[in-house]
């Protein structure tokens, strides 16, 4: 079936079968490998992206419930020529650890600042808990959510 997507603002059209995910789709028929595939089963947060502004998992979302709607992936939040500030902030701590975890983080934590300019740390937590780094550790993302937030 043939789906049609905006995607970081640009109307994007592919080939899918029923039952693939927006993740893949993304991935694969789109050239989008920013977010990435950890688990493929919503455990981990990797895949997280904005569809119509509100955050999901792209592997729990199938293509086919995304066509004619609007996704926001982490190629999508800063501009061609400039780091969107939580890139920024996440780049400046050290938060960007191993790269795999990183991207799923920072669409998290761009949506949670929309909603909380100023969050505390146990918002914080609250807001990234769908999102998993599975080596090191999670006070320099901390660090980074509230440089963004100072921005
Ligand atoms: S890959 Fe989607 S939640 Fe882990
Ligand atoms: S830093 Fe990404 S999984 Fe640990």
């Amino acid at each position: 079936m043939r789906v049609a997507v905006t995607v970081n603002g640009e109307r994007l059209e592919t080939d899918v079968w029923a039952g693939e995910s927006l993740l893949t789709t993304l991935r694969d028929g789109l050239g989008l490998p920013g977010s990435k595939n950890a688990c493929e089963q919503g455990e981990c947060g990797s895949c997280s992206v904005l569809l119509d502004g509100e955050l999901v998992c792209s592997c729990l979302v199938l293509a086919a419930q995304a066509d004619g709607h609007e996704v926001v992936t982490v190629e999508g939040l800063g501009a061609s020529d400039r780091l969107h500030s939580v890139q920024e902030a996440f780049a400046e701590t050290g938060a960007v650890q191993c790269g795999f975890c990183t991207p799923g983080f920072v669409v998290a934590t761009a949506d949670l600042l929309h909603r909380v300019p100023n969050p505390t740390d146990d918002e914080i937590r609250e807001a990234l808990s769908g999102n998993l780094c599975r080596c090191t550790g999670y006070q320099k993302i901390l660090d980074a959510v509230h440089v963004a937030a100072g921005r």
